[in-house]
C-alpha cells in the first residue's frame, strides 16, 4: 500500500503559485506588515522549501537550513493570536486564488491552523 503524498497531488507549480499569492497578501496585511521584512523574496523561497517537505515532498528546507524548529525560529517575532488569524486568512485567500479545493485543501489548511496556533508566542494586547 502506497501512502498518499499531498505534495504529489498539489504539485510544485501550484505550491509555488500559492506561496507567491500568500506573500502578496502578507505584504499588504496591516497586522503582518510590522513584523515582516520589506523584501519577502527570501522568506517566500524558504516557505516554498518548507511547505514542500511539510506536504511530504523532498526535504528541501532541512537540506539547506537544518531541523525546521519552526516555533523556535519564530520566537524573535511577536506572533499574537491576532497575527496567527491574519496569517491564516492570507493563506485561505491564496488557496482560493490558486483554486486549491476539496479534501486536499481542507487537510492542508487544518494542519496549517495547528501549526499557526503552535507559533503563537505573545498574547494579544488591548493597547
Ligand atoms: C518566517 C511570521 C506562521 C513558516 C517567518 C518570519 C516571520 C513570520 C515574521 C520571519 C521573516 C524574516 O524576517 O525572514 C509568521 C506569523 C505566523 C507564522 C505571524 C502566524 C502564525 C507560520 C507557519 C508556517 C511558517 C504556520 C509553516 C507552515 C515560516 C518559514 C519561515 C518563516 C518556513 C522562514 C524560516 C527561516 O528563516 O528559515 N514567519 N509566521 N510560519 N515562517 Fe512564519
Amino acid at each position: 500500500e502506497k501512502r498518499i503524498v499531498p505534495y504529489d497531488i498539489i504539485g510544485e507549480e501550484t505550491l509555488n503559485k500559492l506561496v507567491d499569492a500568500f506573500y502578496y497578501r502578507v505584504a499588504r496585511h496591516p497586522d503582518l506588515i510590522p513584523i515582516f521584512p520589506e523584501d519577502l523574496s527570501e522568506v517566500a523561497r524558504k516557505q516554498k522549501q518548507f511547505l514542500t517537505q511539510f506536504l511530504g515532498g523532498p526535504t528541501l528546507y532541512s537540506n539547506e537550513h537544518g531541523h525546521p524548529m519552526m516555533r523556535a525560529r519564530h520566537l524573535p517575532h511577536e506572533i499574537t493570536p491576532k497575527r496567527a488569524k491574519a496569517w491564516l486568512s492570507c493563506m485561505s485567500a491564496a488557496m482560493d486564488e490558486v483554486k486549491l479545493e476539496g479534501p486536499i485543501r481542507e487537510q492542508f489548511f487544518s494542519r496549517l491552523v495547528l501549526t499557526a496556533q503552535h507559533m503563537v508566542n505573545t498574547p494579544d494586547t488591548t493597547k
